[in-house]
């Protein structure tokens, strides 16, 4: 079987990728690091990538101006150039979202169909759409009053957290728990997560679709769903 070859777009630290590379190494996942893209060139993600092994790139509308025939709002359309230049160096299977500030262009989702992923810190469609990132999240879950959080690991459409979810892990919240707070267990559960779905599209529990539909994006296998909802104790 052959790895899946996996592209991470991310702002900031990057401890989801850091899990990943983890579970690569442990031998659980069975993937590669086809390369790192932040849009911050300060971005630890940036230096987790590189020590791996795995080229890391800064990707910015400043430093990539529009030069060639990507579209996209303004100057984003350099972005989409140099994103999909380098997902032709550095060949990949799937684009994997982890913290990453921009939107994903929207030639990028037509050039790689059903085959972009991002993770959420809260259980969509709550706590989702603009706005909704970082502290953010867990400071409205928690000023709600929310009892359970979790995780949700969805499809990316053209609409901001709106793609087809393909696994949601729930965390509790416990009573008088603050946001910091909150953030550490989702976050502890973010980690156990993206790779377990990395590996479910490498053991094929995941397929892309040809649909256009993005509720249709991939096909989920069902034992596997019941085997993701065994690990928090849920009944199958
Ligand atoms: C995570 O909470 C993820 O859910 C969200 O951005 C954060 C990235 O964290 N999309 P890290 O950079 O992987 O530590």
């Amino acid at each position: 079987m052959n790895p899946l070859r996996f592209a991470v777009l991310a702002s900031g630290g990057g401890s989801n990728l850091q899990a990943l590379l983890d579970r690569i190494r442990s031998g659980d996942l069975k993937a590669q690091l086809a390369f790192a893209a932040s849009n911050n060139s300060q971005a630890k993600v940036l230096e987790r990538a590189r020590a791996a092994g795995s080229p890391a790139y800064h990707v910015s509308a400043k430093t990539d101006p529009s030069a060639g025939s990507g579209t996209g709002p303004g100057l984003e359309a350099g972005v989409t150039d140099k994103l999909l230049a380098l997902a032709e160096k550095h060949p990949t299977d799937l684009w994997v979202l982890a913290g990453y500030m921009k939107k994903v262009p929207e030639d990028l989702l037509r050039r790689f169909p059903n085959r972009v992923i991002n993770i959420h810190p809260a259980l969509l469609p709550a706590f989702g759409g603009s706005g909704m990132f970082g502290s953010h999240v867990h400071e409205a879950v928690v000023k709600r009053g929310c009892q359970f959080t979790g995780v949700t690991i969805h499809m990316v459409s053209e609409e901001y957290d709106a793609g087809q979810i393909v696994l949601q892990r729930m965390v509790p919240i416990p009573p008088g728990a603050d946001a910091e707070a909150v953030g550490r267990l989702v976050l502890t559960k973010e980690h156990d997560s993206y790779w377990r779905v990395l590996q479910a599209f490498v053991d094929g529990d995941i397929v892309p679709t040809d649909s256009m539909d993005p509720g249709k994006a991939v096909g989920v296998n069902p034992e596997w769903l019941k085997r993701m909802r065994g690990l928090d104790g849920f009944p199958a």
